[in-house]
């Protein structure tokens, strides 16, 4: 059995969930689910990141103390996971001193005895906003040009991380593909940050300017920098530092299969988290997945622009398959993405309420009345008279294409997905579930070239057969959107009474029963 481990980036507890926490989110669970239908042993982790000099400030302006704090900002991320119908199998919290904190501790000790740990003095500009050091040259007018901030100039002792002795080797595994980095332009990116010169980064804060996070082991005047413990959140979920059974899930998962993340946190999860596991001794990460930005009506979602969309507010008035289906089927998986509600209602309508809706209400009341919801399997001879003699070939359009006759399941078992398998593989969601949907429309040109409606009073075995074959392109369908739309697919295989065990089911007879609308119809003008 295969094991597949994918994570999300764990978040900054300092504002409310956003439409970037949920992409992530879905993408992560979309790559789980389909990989639990495949068989494998799967563990999905998501979280969230809760210390740190802005998590401080963002606290002290609520007048909350940090923990209540953090307490409550986390759970409206758990929330959002579970209105999302998220899967995921932990929720890491970098405050949790059971859970996360062993593993951090263990991880500076490793990088500390692997002599990669050393004491110097930091002269920078600190962007609260980042988090981080930025350079003079990345100011506009003196003031970082994200966060509209002025910097702070800080000089300061730090303990430095020793990464520049890793570079070599990252470059090397990043270009021999044993790291993949995905989309192939943020590889190049990733390696041109490299070639640009990395060296050793600053991996502590004074505990007299920082206390909220964790303490360097045996040097509690320095509190560990926000990287070290946030990146690390990836292992110590899994008990690593841990002895005995709390180990157990870091030699069964880890390394990391897909590590979903954004553009902007490149770096530290291709750079800096592959430097610290190469120091501690554990392998890298198989592949790095940088989704693009949510963008609001063609521009940078920010509160000045008030164009922030509000995933809950969707979630409540269109439920979560729709939002999670819009999210992978419309947002291109390798490059930003524009989210308006125009563009959200026009796909509702076209393709739930009218694409899929409309197919399974159709399917499942032919094979109602004409079959009293019974189909047995048809005969061979039968099948071979009604075989697909046209399929949409490209995803993306809806050009129908003449092919030889084969029976419906030969088809979808050798062309279809293997498609399907090869796309959720790169991480191209978007492409496979624009081949889950293209099967839904060769199912839909399939039942309009032979007519079972008309094709039932003179050949009745026959409209049969076609029904038959209709059902299965449909349910197959359901099947690759399962990990996009779990509870419409659930719904679904109610309908017909059908259940899965692998990827391809052999059918010994489909019944179906009179469905309610998957996705009522909406004013879009609402
Ligand atoms: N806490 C760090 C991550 C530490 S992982 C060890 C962090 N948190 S965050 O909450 O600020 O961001 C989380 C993710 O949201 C990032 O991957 C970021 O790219 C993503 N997004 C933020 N805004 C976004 C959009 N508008 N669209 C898509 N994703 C974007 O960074």
């Amino acid at each position: 059995m295969n094991k597949f481990y994918v994570t999300t980036p764990i978040y900054y507890v300092n504002g409310a969930p956003h439409i970037g926490h949920a992409y992530a989110d879905v993408i992560a669970d979309t790559l789980a689910r389909a990989h639990r239908i495949k068989g494998d042993e799967t563990f999905f982790l998501t979280g969230t990141d809760e210390h740190g000099a802005k998590i401080s400030r963002s606290a002290a302006e609520t007048g909350k103390d940090e923990q209540v704090f953090a307490d409550e900002q986390s759970k409206l991320f758990s929330d959002l996971a579970e209105s999302l119908n998220i899967s995921n199998d932990d929720f890491i919290r970098t405050t949790d001193k059971e859970k996360h904190w062993p593993g951090v501790i263990a991880m500076w000790k490793a990088l500390r005895d692997a002599g990669d740990i050393y004491k110097g003095t930091y002269d920078g500009l600190y962007c609260v906003g980042h988090e981080a050091f930025i350079t003079e040259k990345d100011l506009v007018d003196g003031k970082c040009p994200e966060h509209e901030q002025t910097p702070e100039t800080i000089s300061e002792d730090n303990y430095f991380f020793r990464m520049s002795e890793y570079i070599d080797r990252i470059r090397a595994t990043i270009v021999s593909g044993e790291m993949k980095i995905v989309p192939e332009a943020r590889k190049n990116e990733v390696l041109a940050m490299i070639d640009d010169g990395a060296g050793d980064i600053s991996f502590s804060r004074p505990a007299k300017d920082v206390s909220w996070g964790i303490p360097v082991p045996e040097d509690a005047e320095h509190t560990m920098y926000v990287w070290c413990d946030a990146l690390t959140n990836y292992i110590s979920a899994l008990g690593y530092g841990k002895e005995g059974d709390g180990a157990r899930k870091m030699a069964q998962f880890w390394p990391a299969d897909v590590q979903v993340i954004g553009k902007d946190i490149l770096r530290f999860h291709a750079v800096i988290w592959p430097a610290m596991l190469l120091a501690a001794g554990l392998p890298l990460p198989k592949m790095i997945f940088t989704h693009g930005l949510i963008m609001s009506g063609g521009k940078k979602m920010s509160k000045t622009l008030g164009n922030i969309v509000d995933p809950n507010k969707i979630i409540n008035e269109y439920g979560a398959d729709a939002f999670r289906n819009f999210l992978v089927t419309d947002m291109p998986a390798y490059d930003d993405g524009d989210f308006t509600l125009e563009r959200f209602n026009e796909v509702y309508t076209a393709r739930l309420t009218n694409g899929i809706g409309n197919l399974v209400s159709r399917i499942a009341t032919m094979i109602e009345r004409f079959s009293n919801g019974d189909l047995a399997r048809p005969t061979n001879e039968l099948l071979q008279e009604v075989a697909l003699r046209q399929y949409v070939s490209e995803v993306g359009t809806d050009k129908m294409v003449e092919v030889k006759g084969q029976d419906a399941e030969l088809y979808i078992t050798t062309i279809v997905r293997q498609r399907y398998n090869e796309a959720i593989d790169k991480v191209k969601l978007n492409d496979a579930a624009g081949i889950a949907w293209a099967l839904l429309k060769t199912c839909d040109g399939y039942i309009q070239d032979y007519e079972p409606f008309k094709l039932i009073k003179t050949e009745p075995e026959k409209a049969k057969a076609v029904l038959w074959n209709a059902a299965i392109l449909l349910l197959s369908g359901t099947r690759m959107l399962e990990p996009v739309m779990p509870e419409t697919a659930e719904k679904i295989y109610r309908i017909f009474d059908c259940n899965w065990e692998e990827d391809i089911v052999h059918w010994k007879g489909i019944r179906a029963t009179h469905p309610e609308p998957l996705f009522p119809r909406r004013d879009s003008k609402t």
